[in-house]
């Protein structure tokens, strides 16, 4: 077992949308679908996620080479999820999509992008084992040899055309609140899991149509007990930051393999037992075509 004075390694990536060219399928053909499209030929997608396959390759062999005890994705693994794109992106997970000890993968709004998608349930039928296994949300995960409880929530659901937003919605509050309230939990290292944060980069909050509804609501069961929830850890804005004078710490992972910022992915070193976390993002090089260290931040998780 790993001593207490050594600190957990946790890979945190996010938004790595494996993205294929849309096809004339016309089993892929819904409203929404149309919608992708034209994010994909218009709004410039088809440049920012090119060749985003052989970057998700490296990204995996870059965190495997890490030594990471656990490696989180917090969503956002296909572009439309289509039933090719999650075909493709877990030929590249390949046998880690068998190790829920190791990998912790959780749904974002574009692997829920369409009404169908979500009938099929797609998500759950390629990476459901490296989620919640039964699909039910909030989920707790204890993470290396149990210093760290994980939380997990689902907040992604298919939306309208110009809706990206998520929903956390009265049951999921309700659990959550209780698991927080939890003796098991009392005195645990916890971090929450979720595809959408609470703030924007510069703390405001996000647009409603692009955020999560009911923000405000998670937020306040999130602290209505002080320190409970020590780290929260999410995606969906593909710009990476760290927002450390909030209550909880937030980290945004940002898009792995967006080539419009620059992306990354977080190697967290955390001593759940000190609540000292460093923060190193690892961006991706165009040059080197590989991930190579970046910023370093030291947060102290105590509040
Ligand atoms: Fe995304
Ligand atoms: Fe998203």
């Amino acid at each position: 077992m790993a001593s207490t004075e050594e600190p957990v390694r946790i890979a945190h990536f996010s938004d790595i949308h494996y993205t294929l060219p849309p096809s004339l399928n016309w089993q892929d053909w819904e409203s929404k679908y149309t919608a992708g499209c034209a994010n994909y030929y218009l709004g410039g997608r088809r440049r920012h996620f090119a060749d985003a396959g052989a970057r998700i390759q490296s990204l995996l062999t870059d965190v495997d080479l890490q030594s990471v005890d656990h490696a989180i994705c917090s969503g956002d693994i296909t572009q439309m999820a289509r039933t090719s794109e999650f075909e493709g992106v877990a030929q590249l997970f390949g046998d880690r999509r068998l190790r829920p000890d190791r990998f912790t993968v959780i749904p974002g709004n574009h692997d829920r992008y369409t009404p169908r998608s979500v009938t099929e349930d797609r998500f759950a039928r390629w990476f459901g084992a490296l989620a919640s296994p039964l699909g039910i949300y909030p989920y707790l995960k204890w993470i290396a040899n149990k210093r760290i409880a994980l939380i997990l929530l689902d907040v992604s659901r298919a939306t309208g055309i110009g809706d990206s937003s998520g929903l956390c919605g009265a049951h999921q509050l309700r659990v959550l609140a209780t698991i927080l309230g939890s003796q098991e939990l009392a005195s645990a290292c916890t971090i929450l899991v979720l595809h959408y944060g609470f703030f924007r980069a510069n703390g405001e909050p996000d647009r409603p149509r692009h955020g999560l509804r009911d923000y405000r609501e998670l937020l306040s069961v999130v602290r209505a007990r002080r320190g409970l929830v020590n780290l929260v850890l999410h995606g969906h804005l593909h710009q990476e930051f760290v927002l450390d004078s909030h209550n909880p710490v937030i980290v945004c992972a940002g898009s792995a393999t967006d080539l419009s910022v620059r992306g990354g992915w977080n190697l967290l070193r955390l001593w759940p037992e000190r609540g000292r976390l460093v923060v190193e993002h690892r961006e991706w090089s165009v040059s080197s075509a590989s991930y190579v260290p970046g910023a370093v931040r030291l947060l102290d998780l105590r509040r």
